[in-house]
């Protein structure tokens, strides 16, 4: 029945994509290269404003829409035994500062595609299938990232980022009782869930599926992240008057840390990956030596024993690398590496065979909403190609007709799941 051809049939490429564009002007920003991005950051005006957009297609299609209290939004589609638990799919709908078009939101769109394929089809399914469009999976204006699916997956608790600011001091649980109040005529429902299993859909943001000439990628599982802020307390001095050796100098301080982080992290194999992205100096003056410094670190592996064992060695590698000034170090994300279930993986496989797609196993490089589902039900992902690669960019794309591909597969693929 996962092959019906009306089933493939009634997946709209040009809908999807209308849909995918008529959202990427909320937030529309225009990339150095002249690349259509977008800046949509979560539980802003623009994102409710995105959520209502989905929502209005959600309720003409007659689903039943609910939100949580961290702000999850569910679309669900009823199947033929109302009490058997739901196949779940879907993304998010924020995007990072400098973000692309599809990143997230082709998730949520593909699924709601999926769903109305499916309606339009007349395919009957056993369970229901809901849509979700998780809350802040970027960790852009909140650090850090997932915390809506982790709080629905119980792995912490909802109130865990209550303190947590953004860059004009606005804290997650401030933003999120505005968000909740614009959304109070929503119908609540309770956090969390046992689905029977969970697929979603993402373009690859990597380059191997378009080097490989592939369709779809069967997602195998997601590496291990863990993030950490590292806090550097110096001295302020004059530039000018300031004796080298009597100096607390942040800056100073931060090179040789990041030099033994480097040490560290270095990897022949180049799987390991170790990102400094962010940097924040005080004074921030040109002629004052620094007496704070505070960057992030953000370190992936696939390998659990050594995603520990390098992640639990930064915090002994900067202590003994700098020289001048207190040291703190705060670990804020912790995600182990998972491998994804074959229920799953077979079906997006079975899928993508029958309808004549090439495919490849592949793992993810980036997190994703996924990761912390897998404890809770059978989860996997779908990946489609992106253009070099690039994510995270306004350059960011992936054709109408690639993302057509990934919509039929997922659609098949939850008619196969929502059957068992
Ligand atoms: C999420 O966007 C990530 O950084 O993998
Ligand atoms: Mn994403
Ligand atoms: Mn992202
Ligand atoms: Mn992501």
């Amino acid at each position: 029945a996962s092959t019906a051809p009306n089933l493939i049939a009634a997946v709209d490429e040009g809908r999807q994509w209308d849909r995918l564009m008529e959202l990427a002007k909320l937030g529309a920003i225009t990339g150095t290269d002249g690349s259509p991005g977008v800046n949509r950051a979560c539980l802003t005006p623009l994102d409710r404003e995105a959520r209502r957009l989905l929502i209005s297609w959600a309720e003409g299609l007659g689903l039943t829409v609910s939100v949580d209290e961290i702000g999850n939004l569910f679309l669900r589609h009823e199947g033929t035994d109302a009490a058997a638990a739901p196949v779940l799919t879907g993304s998010h709908m924020d995007t990072q500062p400098n973000g692309g078009r599809f990143d997230g939101i082709w998730g949520v769109i593909a699924g709601l595609e999926a769903v109305q394929a499916i309606r339009e089809a007349g395919v009957q399914t056993k369970r229901p299938i809901e849509v979700v469009a998780w809350t802040n999976e970027e960790g852009g204006r909140f650090a850090p990232g997932c915390m809506g699916s982790m709080a629905y997956a119980h792995y912490k608790p909802s109130n865990t980022w209550d303190a947590v600011a953004d860059h004009e001091g606005v804290t997650f649980r401030q933003a999120l009782d505005e968000h909740r109040k614009a959304e109070a005529d929503l119908h609540h429902r309770p956090l969390g869930g046992k689905p029977f299993a969970y697929v979603e859909a993402h373009i690859e943001q990597g380059p191997r599926l378009e080097a490989e000439a592939k369709d779809i990628g069967v997602v195998t599982g997601i590496q291990g992240s863990r993030w950490f802020i590292v806090e550097l307390r110096g001295e302020t001095a004059h530039a000018g008057t300031a004796p080298v050796s009597l100096r607390k100098d942040a800056v100073q301080d931060m090179i040789r840390a990041i030099t033994a982080l480097n040490a560290l992290m270095t990897d022949p194999t180049d799987v390991l990956r170790f990102t400094v992205g962010q940097i924040d100096v005080k004074p921030n003056t040109s002629n004052t030596v620094a007496d704070v410094v505070r960057f992030t670190i953000d370190f992936r592996h696939p390998d659990k024993e050594l995603l520990i064992a390098n992640g639990d060695a930064i915090e002994p590698t900067i202590r003994s690398a700098v020289k001048n000034c207190e040291v703190t170090v705060t670990e804020r994300f912790h995600a182990l590496p998972v491998e994804f279930d074959p229920l799953v993986t077979d079906a997006v496989q079975a899928a993508a065979d029958a309808q004549g797609l090439a495919s490849l196993a592949l793992p993810s490089g980036a997190f994703h909403d996924a990761q912390f589902m897998v404890p809770l039900c059978p989860t996997g992902m779908i990946f489609v190609p992106c253009r070099k690669g690039v994510s995270h960019n306004p350059a960011e794309y992936s054709e109408p007709g690639q993302l057509a591909a990934g919509a039929r597969v997922l659609a098949a693929t939850l008619v196969e799941l929502a059957n068992r």
